[in-house]
């Protein structure tokens, strides 16, 4: 545990601030990031000749700064990964894939349907010229996966340093838990080093060695008698445990605030609000608000357009790079005195346009829902809300 600080962990601990430092150490380390209100540690791994990266438990709360992390660091994010479906905290693997194009992974047995790729033991995640490959640790979760990149395993809420993740809930066993990290991540190399899901202490990262000699709930015990101590723990329920889990399965995605049918006023989140699809569509028709399509072309050429609704992306293929020209496309679109009714694949993009259109001094409204809408438990969309699911008029592109 004594080698120094990864890159962003100085910057990062404790604090919400961008690291500073962008120079990189001769080996190959993580970037570690902390979130405070839930002691929850984000990776950051990435490939230095293609600066292709790949993101492990990323938080909701700290999407803004692990974006400037991603921009400081010229990264290209590749890949949102789960390490199991957190109690504690809302993932922001599902905002990260809208506003980065990165696609989202989790552990196959997590429940996680919106993930795009389901992890089955063995399989490996490339970005660039680098792989991360899954290692089944179950036990605090039935589907928990750590995972192994270099010489370096990220542990996720199995094996934490001097202690280990409950077993109490979410289909947890202490007998597999002692069965993944005694046989499994035990049989690392003990130089190995180990990148946890949480600390409570500020500690960072241990070896697999140090783990095997001395951590307090596993090294020397039998597994009943493991067993028999997880079994008197009788933790408290983690606080947001009922609101994270049914939203993890969703990659973190919400999309709740337009149950009403009602405009949502949203001025303290930068732009005038979020309308439902049916009502956005009644604003177009009385005249003074346009519908601004914020897709990229290849999704409106795919999957449909709205008619009469201006096309102005705000991010294109290939990379979902930032439209150099969105401004002028926008404020050439929408006449002054006009509201505009931003509308992209499910309701997130759209809340980043309807922001920077405020900023150009347009009324500028989310369309909740997206023209597909959320996915589903299977990752199929238009059968969850959006435009097309309210038969509201499109057309194929
Ligand atoms: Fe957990």
């Amino acid at each position: 545990m004594g080698s120094p600080l990864p890159l962003a962990m100085a910057g990062a601990l404790g604090q919400n601030r961008v690291a500073p430092a962008l120079h990189e150490p001769a080996t190959m380390i993580p970037l570690q990031l902390f979130d405070p209100a839930s002691s929850s540690y984000t990776y950051i791994l990435h490939d230095r000749a293609t600066r292709e990266a790949l993101i492990i438990d990323p938080v909701d709360a700290q999407i803004e700064r692990d974006l400037a992390v991603l921009q400081a660091h010229g990264l290209t994010l590749r890949w949102a990964v789960e390490t199991h479906n957190h109690a504690d905290h809302i993932t922001s693997a599902g905002l990260l894939a809208e506003h980065t194009g990165a696609r989202t992974a989790a552990p196959a047995g997590c429940g996680i349907g919106t993930a795009s790729r389901q992890l089955a033991p063995g399989d490996t995640l490339v970005f660039g010229g680098e792989s991360l490959r899954a290692l089944p640790t179950p036990g605090h979760t039935a589907g928990s996966m750590s995972y192994l990149w270099r010489s370096h395993v990220f542990t996720g809420d199995a094996l934490l340093i001097n202690g280990c993740g409950r077993t109490d809930f979410q289909s947890g066993s202490a007998r597999q838990l002692y069965h993944s990290i005694t046989q499994v991540l035990f049989a690392l190399p003990p130089e190995t080093t180990v990148w946890p899901g949480h600390d409570y202490q500020g500690r960072g990262h241990s070896t697999i060695g140090a783990e095997k000699a001395g951590n307090a709930r596993v090294a020397g015990r039998s597994e009943a008698e493991f067993v028999a101590l997880m079994e008197g723990l009788h933790l408290p329920p983690p606080e947001r445990m009922g609101e994270a889990v049914p939203a993890n399965q969703h990659s973190g995605l919400r999309h709740d605030a337009g149950a009403t049918g009602q405009p949502q006023p949203r001025t303290a989140q930068g732009y005038a609000g979020d309308v439902p699809p049916v009502l956005a569509w009644q604003w177009v028709q009385a005249g003074g608000a346009v519908l601004v399509d914020v897709r990229s072309d290849a999704e409106r050429a795919w999957v449909g357009e709205v008619p009469g609704a201006v096309a102005v992306p705000w991010k294109q293929w290939p990379g979902m790079a930032m439209n150099p020209g969105f401004d002028a496309q926008l404020q050439a679109a929408v006449p002054p005195g006009c509201k505009a009714l931003l509308l992209c694949r499910s309701g997130v993009r759209s809340i980043a346009a309807a922001q920077r259109a405020t900023a150009l001094g347009l009324e500028a409204w989310n369309v909740l829902e997206g023209f597909e809408g959320d996915p589903d438990q299977h990752a199929h969309r238009g059968l969850r809300g959006g435009w097309r699911f309210h038969g509201l008029p499109w057309r194929q592109g």
